[in-house]
């Protein structure tokens, strides 16, 4: 039988377990043999990491509406930058592990991977394949919704819902106590979270990385408020988003330590700068991976669901590599090099921004 692989990496997303199913499913239906890499590339290039399982009709049973992936993900495990113990060192320094991987591959007589993850992984997916690893079909994935090619990614409507509720849950107390209260979403290098939550729970003001912003212009739309007899407000943060002029964003500082530090600030500082300039007292919350926990909205089962069994198809179709993505409503295979030349981040002239704009909604490039 023809025998193929999925793996997850990079961030967790919640429908990841859905599209392990519905691939799954696809594949046995068709008499082929399904295996899972554990833990990113690493269960093939590290034997401590658990190596390959067999998936079938029953382990996948039941799993759809999890969170978190069955297979295990990994943050640090590019094969192109494997962290490797050289024998009798204490520290893994990065090593090109591409090769072996793409030999791993052939002993295991897999023909093709599907590789669920987010823009990194669609560049080691990308570059793999030029390295000689049969055929990858992508499955796009994260809550950040900024993977180009794909109207969207499945992850983010169940971020958006835990984003909505937790900023609606904020205006009675902030009223009660007349307070700013400013919320830190994710969203490093896009504000799709921001921008979709900020709108739909009613923030004040909602900052984004694709629009710098200046303190002053927030602090300006708080007290017009107070002025109308609003004493309290709410501004959504993405965690990318900075202030006009430069700063060290939460992105940079992200990247240096990426997978090593537990990150956040964003809020507290720009809580800490509204509040010097408007006198009110503010508080500041980071949403953190509470908006990556727990399993997926309906909308995020039927997208993961139907990227896996897709991505089958294509490769019973004897399509080459490629992602997956939705656009118009349509399942469709892209190539991977038009995914990995760049990111999709917020456009500015989008309907939802200028929906914002009329509501009301401060970006904090408007003059004070
Ligand atoms: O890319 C998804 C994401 O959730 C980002 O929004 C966030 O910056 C990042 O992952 C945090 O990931 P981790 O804490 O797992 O490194």
């Amino acid at each position: 039988p023809r025998k193929i692989a999925i793996n997850t990496g990079g961030g967790d997303a919640p429908g990841l377990n859905a599209v392990i199913r519905a691939a799954t499913l696809a594949a046995v239906g068709r008499g082929w043999e399904m295996w899972g890499v554990r833990h990113g590339y690493r269960g093939l290039l590290d034997p401590a990491e658990g190596g390959l399982v067999r998936l079938d009709q029953e382990r996948v049973r039941g799993i759809t509406y999890l969170g978190g992936t069955i297979l295990g993900t990994a943050n640090r495990g590019d094969p192109f930058k494997f962290p490797t113990k050289a024998p009798g060192e204490q520290v893994a320094v990065p090593v090109d592990r591409s090769e072996d991987l793409v030999r791993r591959f052939q002993e295991e007589g897999l023909e093709a991977l599907i590789a669920a993850g987010g823009d990194g992984s669609m560049r080691i997916a990308n570059a793999l394949v030029k390295r000689g690893l049969p055929r990858v079909i992508g499955v796009p994935k994260t809550i950040d919704n900024d993977v180009l090619g794909t109207d969207m990614t499945f992850g983010f409507d169940t971020a958006v819902g835990i984003a909505t509720e937790s900023i609606d849950r904020l205006h009675s107390t902030a009223e009660a106590h007349e307070r700013v209260m400013v919320v830190e979403v994710m969203g490093r290098n896009a504000g799709w979270i921001a921008l979709h939550a900020g709108l739909s729970a009613t923030a004040d003001a909602i900052l984004l990385p694709e629009i710098p912003y200046r303190y002053e212009a927030v602090a300006e739309k708080i007290l017009q408020r107070e002025a109308q007899g609003r004493s309290f407000s709410i501004v959504v943060v993405a965690e990318g988003a900075c202030p006009a002029g430069g700063d060290v964003t939460i992105k940079e500082v992200g990247d240096a330590f990426r997978g090593v530090a537990v990150l956040g600030g964003v809020a507290e500082r720009v809580a800490v700068e509204l509040s010097l300039r408007t006198g009110k007292e503010a508080r500041s919350m980071v949403l953190g991976h509470l908006q990556r926990g727990g399993g997926p909205s309906t909308s995020d089962r039927l997208l993961a669901l139907r990227f896996g069994a897709a991505a089958v198809r294509f490769l019973e179709q004897g399509q080459g590599s490629g992602m997956v993505a939705l656009r118009n409503g349509r399942i469709e295979l892209i190539p991977l090099d038009e995914v990995t030349a760049g990111i999709k981040t917020v456009p500015l002239d989008s309907d939802t921004v200028i929906t914002a704009r009329d509501m009301g909604i401060c970006f904090g490039d408007e003059p004070p």
